[in-house]
């Protein structure tokens, strides 16, 4: 066999393993990611551990993914256990763990069925494809319903054809023009914009209920409500993306489930929330197994029958198994009011430290889904690299935006070590404020 690493013979400096990883990847990788310099070996706890030993405290988890962190006993348990006795049959047998997990998923959220992939686009994907057929069930029973998506600027729905079509930024979409054509982006929180965009020509609307790639952005109570009511007017789907924000992150198991309803006309006596009609869910669902769902009213779902969606890995025995132990740990470790108590803190923290330094425009989110906004580009890239030389992970999106999305597992120690890094980077590298703006942020309901 050919040695896998393309490694210049002979040379008289030895490479470092991560310089040999970096040469071999430049040669034989597609260059669609400009990694950091960082070969990551194992990960304990809340902390990644790289190939000379030091430990990162990592506040991204896999981009949210890593909800339990790393090595977890009941995760690793599980997958070993599961692996040793069936890791794939596809679809077309019974396997034990699907409707198990199933039934979780659809308690939890409010929904009544369930289909298995493998990743986030490709639950956004079943969710556009369920849309449109079920426009055309609903038209071939006399409903006036059309093909048309809505999305919202901002928005990250995915890579895949259907859910970059609906995914906001140019650079995503345009390189592989022509994408799924039919959607139609509304501004963010504008719910003239909303309804002035809104007929029976529209088969769904497609939101993230706190906008994670773009900036970890909430809807409002009134935007979330008005998509509501025009779905429910025409029989057009709500489908809620809680790739990003759903399965405990922001505190509750979905972050729709933030929205209140109380009292109103016309939903189901069981949830007191504004409930959509289909939701996504990927990113932490297996712990790290890839694993996607889309879960769907009973309604939806009579849109869908044997043959017209598939997969042959989603929903297999390993995912689900893991899948089932991530579940069963949030549960029987409490996680969500961890999550609750700690994003609590965590968000009150970043508040001070807003009131200390004015470049600090705006704190947002919810439980462990935070943000801070800065008010350049520039100072979020420097930033993002001074916590990294002090070994700690975060990341910047939306360009002037520092995410946090750290494991549900973190606790007010790491908070702190955090926050004392942060003030430590921000002092040095932008000017103090004389007065305090004490950004208060932006909360939902705003
Ligand atoms: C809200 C949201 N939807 C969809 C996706 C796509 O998920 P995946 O990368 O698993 O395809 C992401 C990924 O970041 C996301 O944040």
């Amino acid at each position: 066999m050919n040695s896998p690493l393309p490694v210049e013979q002979n040379s008289e400096v030895s490479m470092s393993k991560l310089d040999e990883l970096k040469a071999a990847e430049s040669k034989l990788l597609l260059g669609t990611y400009e990694r950091y310099p960082l070969l990551f070996v194992r990960g304990e706890g809340v902390h990644l551990i790289d190939d000379h030993g030091t430990r990162y405290l990592d506040l991204l988890s896999g981009i949210g993914v890593n909800a339990l962190g790393y090595a977890h006993p009941a995760l690793e348990k599980a997958i070993a256990e599961q692996s040793c006795r069936l890791i794939h049959t596809s679809n077309l047998y019974y396997t034990e763990g699907q409707s198990a997990l199933a039934l979780r998923l659809t308690e939890a959220t409010g929904m009544d069925r369930a289909f298995f992939c493998n990743s986030g686009t490709e639950a956004n994907e079943a969710a556009l494809k369920l849309a449109r057929a079920y426009a055309r069930l609903k038209r071939s029973e006399g409903t006036p319903l059309g093909t048309k998506f809505l999305a919202l600027e901002n928005s990250f729905h995915g890579r895949t054809m259907g859910s970059v079509a609906a995914t906001w930024k140019d650079k995503y979409r345009e390189p592989f023009d022509p994408v799924m054509p039919g959607v139609e982006f509304v501004r963010l929180n504008d719910v003239a914009d909303l309804k002035a965009k809104f007929s029976t020509y529209v088969c769904a609307i497609l939101l993230e209920p706190i906008q994670g790639e773009g900036g970890i952005r909430p809807l409002s109570q009134e935007f979330l409500q008005t998509a509501r009511d025009l779905t429910r007017s025409t029989g057009a789907l709500l489908i809620a993306d809680e790739i990003q924000s759903g399965l405990g992150r922001t505190g509750k198991f979905c972050a729709y489930q933030h929205y209140g309803i109380p009292g109103a006309p016309g939903e189901p006596a069981s949830t007191g929330w504004i409930q959509p009609d289909v939701t996504t869910l990927a990113k932490p669902l297996a712990g790290g197994i890839p694993l996607g769902a889309l879960l769907c009213t009973e309604e939806a779902a009579r849109a869908i029958h044997a043959g017209m969606h598939g997969t042959t890995f989603g929903g297999g025995p390993l995912a689900c198994a893991a899948a089932l132990a991530v579940l069963e740990t949030i549960e029987r470790d409490r996680l969500l009011e961890h999550v609750t108590e700690v994003g609590t803190y965590f968000r009150e923290q970043l508040t001070r430290l807003a009131r200390q330094h004015a470049c600090i425009t705006d704190v947002r989110g919810l439980g462990l889904m935070l943000a801070v906004e800065l008010d350049s580009a520039d100072l979020a890239k420097s930033v993002l690299a001074a916590m990294m030389d002090r070994h700690i992970l975060i990341n910047r999106t939306s360009e002037t935006v520092l995410r946090f999305l750290p494991p549900y597992i973190l606790e007010r120690q790491h908070v702190d070590q955090a926050i004392a890094a942060l003030d430590q980077i921000l002092t040095e590298q932008a000017a103090p404020v004389a007065a305090a703006p004490a950004s208060g942020g932006t909360k939902i309901g705003s």
